[in-house]
Formats: C-alpha cells, sequence, structure tokens
C-alpha cells in the first residue's frame, strides 16, 4: 500500500526554528515507521515563496522576493537534512512545473463553475496573508495570531464559492470522523463550517508575486491557494520524466500546527471538490511549542535553535527531545534546561546506560556472542503486543505516546537488571543457565525497542543494532525471542556523550 505525508510548506520570509522543526520530525517518524512496516512512502516536504508574507519581508530587506526565497529555502533544506528527515522531495512554490499546475487546476476550479468576479472588503493580516473573520479579530484589529494591527483592504478580485461546499464538506465530517485528528481540532473545524462559510477571494490585484490567474493576467492567484496545491502538483514533477499522481494520491496524511487548521480542514477540501480531485484521507494537527515568552530574541538564551542543538546533541536528542517532553497534538513548552535533563537522565542513563551495560556483560560473560535461550517469562507479557500497540499509536498520529509506549519497556529493562544482577549471576558457575536467560532477555529487549525506535531516533537505534549483531529493521520481529541467540556483539560507543550544558543556548 502507499503512504503519501507532507508537512506544511513554510514561508521563506524567516530563518527556519525549532517549531518548522517539529512538524518535520513528526513527519519523518511517520514516514520511517511506514517504510519499516513495507508501505510504499511519500515523504514531502518544502518552501511557501510567494504571496504577501514574503513579498514584504523581502522588500524590508531590500532584495527581491527571488532572492528571499533562494536564500533561505536552501536553509529550510538544510534544516530537514540536519534533522535527518527522509523525504523523498523537497517542492518550492518557485518551481516552474508547480506554477503550471497551479494554474491548470485553478483553470478547471473556474470552468467547474464556482469562482466569480467580485469586490471584498474587510480585515486583513499580512503576516498570515488573510482577511479575518469577526471571531479572529482581537480587541485593537489586531491579528490573533501575530498581534499585529489589521488593515482595512478593498479589493477587486476573483472569489471562490466556498459557501457552496459546506454541505459536501458536512457529509465529507459525517462520513470521515477521523478526517481530522485530533477529536478536538475535528470538532473545531466541523463548527466553523456549520457556522456557515463565506465566499473566498482567490486572487490577489494588488500583488504581481504569485501565479498569474490564467484567464486574468492583471492579477495572482492568493498564496494560500498556490500553497495547499503543493501538495498535489508535486507528485506531477518529483520524478523525472513520471509522474507519481496516481500512485500517492490522495494524501494519507497532512500533518501541521492549529494555526493553519482552517485552510488544511475547510479550504483544501472544498478546492479539492471544486476541481474534481480526491480529497486526502487525513489532517493530524499538532499544538505549538512555546519558545518562552520572548520567543524572537536570542540574547535571552532561551531559544532552542535547531541547527546547534544538532550539530552539539545529534539529531537523534532533538527528535526524541520535540515528541518527548511536548504530548503531540497539544501545547506545550520547550527549553534548553528540559531539554538537557531528558539527554542525561533519558537518553544518556535510561537507554545509553542499557545499552552499554548489556553489551558490556554479554562480552564479559559471553565472549561477545548473545547465548541461545528462551526470553524470561518475567519479561515477556510487558513486551507482548508492543510492536502492534506502536503501529496503532502511529496511525492514530500519536508519536508521543507510542515513543511513551516505548520509553516504559526501556525503563523496565533496566529494572529488570537491577532486580536480576547479571553480575551477581556470574559468580556462580550453578547459574550459568540463568544467566544466559537474564542475557538473552536483556539483549532481545533491547534489540525490540531499538527496531520500534529506529523511526525516532534512526542513527543512534541503528548503531544500537548493529552493536547487538543484528540490524533487521523488519517490525514483524519486534518481538521479545524473535531472534535467536548466536549474534556477534561489539562496542557501540558513547550514543549520547556529555555535552557542556551552557553551550545549548544560542549565542
Ligand atoms: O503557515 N510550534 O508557513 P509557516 C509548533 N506557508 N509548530 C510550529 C511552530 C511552533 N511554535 N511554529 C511553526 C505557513 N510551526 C504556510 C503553510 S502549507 C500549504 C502553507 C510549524 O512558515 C507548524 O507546522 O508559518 C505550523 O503550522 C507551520 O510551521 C507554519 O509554518
Ligand atoms: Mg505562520
Amino acid at each position: 500500500m502507499s503512504y503519501y505525508v507532507t508537512t506544511p510548506i513554510y514561508y521563506v520570509n524567516g530563518e527556519p526554528h525549532l517549531g518548522h522543526a517539529y512538524t518535520t520530525i513528526a513527519a519523518d517518524v511517520l514516514a520511517r515507521h511506514m517504510r519499516q512496516r513495507g508501505e510504499d512512502v511519500f515523504f514531502l516536504t518544502g518552501t511557501d515563496e510567494h504571496g504577501e508574507p514574503v513579498a514584504q519581508a523581502a522588500e524590508a530587506l531590500g532584495i527581491t522576493p527571488r532572492e528571499l526565497g533562494d536564500r533561505n529555502a536552501v536553509r529550510f533544506k538544510e534544516l530537514a537534512a540536519a534533522l535527518n528527515a527522509t523525504n523523498d522531495f523537497f517542492i518550492r512554490t518557485t518551481d516552474p512545473e508547480h506554477l503550471e499546475k497551479v494554474a491548470e487546476v485553478v483553470q478547471r476550479i473556474h470552468d467547474n463553475g464556482h469562482v466569480f468576479e467580485g469586490t471584498y472588503e474587510g480585515w486583513f493580516c499580512p503576516r498570515c496573508a488573510d482577511f479575518k473573520t469577526d471571531s479572529e479579530i482581537e480587541e485593537g484589529n489586531t491579528c490573533a495570531i501575530h498581534r499585529i494591527p489589521l488593515e482595512w483592504r478593498k479589493e477587486d478580485n476573483w472569489f471562490f464559492r466556498l459557501s457552496a461546499f459546506q454541505e459536501p464538506l458536512e457529509r465529507l465530517y459525517a462520513e470521515r470522523p477521523d478526517f481530522v485528528v485530533p477529536q478536538e481540532r475535528f470538532n473545531e473545524a466541523l463548527s466553523f463550517i456549520q457556522s456557515g462559510l463565506q465566499d473566498l477571494s482567490l486572487s490577489r490585484s494588488r500583488l504581481k508575486w504569485g501565479v498569474p490567474v490564467p484567464w486574468d493576467q492583471s492579477q495572482v492567484v492568493y498564496v494560500w491557494i498556490d500553497a495547499l496545491l503543493n501538495y498535489y502538483t508535486a507528485l506531477s514533477y518529483a520524478r523525472e520524466g513520471e509522474d507519481l499522481t496516481d500512485r500517492f494520491w490522495p494524501a494519507d496524511l497532512h500533518l501541521i500546527g492549529k494555526d493553519i487548521l482552517k485552510f488544511h480542514a475547510v479550504i483544501w477540501p472544498a478546492m479539492l471538490m471544486a476541481a474534481e480531485i480526491e480529497v486526502p484521507r487525513q489532517v493530524g494537527v499538532h499544538g505549538f511549542l512555546l519558545l518562552g515568552e520572548h520567543k524572537m530574541s536570542k540574547s535571552l538564551g532561551n531559544v532552542i535553535e535547531p541547527f546547534e542543538v544538532v550539530e552539539l546533541y545529534g539529531a537523534d536528542a532533538l527528535r526524541y527531545y520535540a515528541l518527548r517532553e511536548v504530548r503531540f497534538g497539544q501545547d506545550g513548552e520547550v527549553s534548553p534546561e528540559g531539554f538537557e535533563k531528558r539527554y542525561t537522565t533519558e537518553l544518556a542513563n535510561e537507554y545509553g546506560n542499557l545499552a552499554s551495560r548489556t553489551l558490556a556483560m554479554v562480552g564479559r560473560y559471553r565472549d561477545g556472542v548473545v547465548p541461545d535461550a528462551t526470553p524470561d517469562p518475567e519479561l515477556v507479557g510487558d513486551f507482548e503486543g508492543l510492536a502492534e500497540t506502536v503501529s496503532g499509536l502511529l496511525d492514530r498520529v500519536e508519536p508521543s505516546l507510542a515513543l511513551d509506549e516505548i520509553w516504559q519497556r526501556v525503563k523496565r529493562l533496566n529494572r529488570y537488571v537491577q532486580d536480576e544482577q547479571p553480575w551477581q549471576l556470574a559468580k556462580d558457575e550453578g547459574q550459568a543457565e540463568r544467566l544466559d536467560e537474564v542475557l538473552y532477555s536483556l539483549a532481545e529487549g533491547l534489540r525490540v525497542v531499538s527496531v520500534l525506535l529506529l523511526a525516532f531516533m534512526p542513527a543512534s537505534a541503528e548503531r544500537l543494532l548493529a552493536a547487538l549483531g543484528n540490524e533487521d529493521p523488519d517490525l514483524g520481529r519486534a518481538r521479545l525471542g524473535a531472534a535467536p541467540g548466536g549474534a556477534t556483539t561489539s562496542e557501540p560507543g558513547q550514543l549520547f556523550p556529555r555535552v557542556e550544558p551552557t553551550e545549548v543556548t544560542a549565542a
């Protein structure tokens, strides 16, 4: 089966930060996990380079939007690489193939009778590139998201008859109770739909930076219409000489932050219906990472800067922390202190120590060969159904809960070492068989959690599996006892070495 997962395409009006890294990390965990399950995976990320937000940022810098796009798209590409993300393509909305395809789809929406000419008046946030409805306006006519003053705008432009899709959307939500997860966001989107949909301006007449409206070249396509279509257009040109649309469309999962729920859960499916294109299977919504009150002020030293963390601690540590610290779907605070704490107590002490102790004992007591035994019944129950549970949680877009399931077993194995005291067993020749069983169970437990951790912390888990002498990533074998003894182990080296703690904050 095919599995197509996407991140939002990020605006190039600023530098990438931890918030962007977050969605990319989560999407990569799902992509890697699905590949482990043998699915045919396509994972897309990229940059959103048109529209008001980018045009204004470029103007402020005295450069062209294209120059700004070129400069920052590279940074976002580097971020994906630094995070060890396995995206199959990186789309830029300035790609000529994307422009062409957007024009094609927009023309179809027009030809299907869903476009009309009108005048729009309203409060507009230039950072959101969006007209605001009453409920989205804060006191003093400010944007609820950006807290900047809104501008009163009046424009002649082309409209998409979004209001005509209220019923089809309500039907979609009735038929597909998991179209949006978690439930709270499903409810939010549905009540937005039920409260009545206003038509949406589909073009901008004052702006020059974008995709020209095919039947009216004096206007450009509204940046959100252009941006949302990336998920569809990318498949048509990501592989040269090949169109992947039939293979991967409809998308299985659009992962997004809650700030862009309305666009993905309301406008996007309506656009697709208007163009007679199948709607995606699911939109998965996460909360905000709260980066501290002064989140933009690096000098205050409370920013987790993803490039810097990765350089000092490795991508795995950041991937782990992001999904562990904040329950995916909810808002939560992150901090350098919190990061350091989890790095030391969980990664280095719990997982790292378990690994080095287990491998050292197999080395010392069994000459570096995992003994052949059956798993200790003591542990079997605690591991039963683990792989299925993790897969099930990831199917429900619950990476934090999945990671927690795995981590409970890491802790369980540490308790097992404490309880069984293999170094005591080693002193007594009469306990040789028992020691075989304990060491085999530990090696197996470590192998199982590492196979499951491959999606979350690919580099460390791979190293551990190599050290255990069994690199098979097959999830079907993520069961205690699935691998026989006899594997030759080796030293993995320090997986999570100590780092000077003050270095994590930005200069
Ligand atoms: O909205 N916490 O781009 P954008 C969690 N171009 N996630 C965060 C975050 C935070 N503090 N900050 C950013 C756009 N994100 C449009 C999208 S898609 C067709 C077009 C993540 O650069 C989160 O995924 O503002 C959020 O939805 C996205 O970055 C917004 O990125
Ligand atoms: Mg934004």
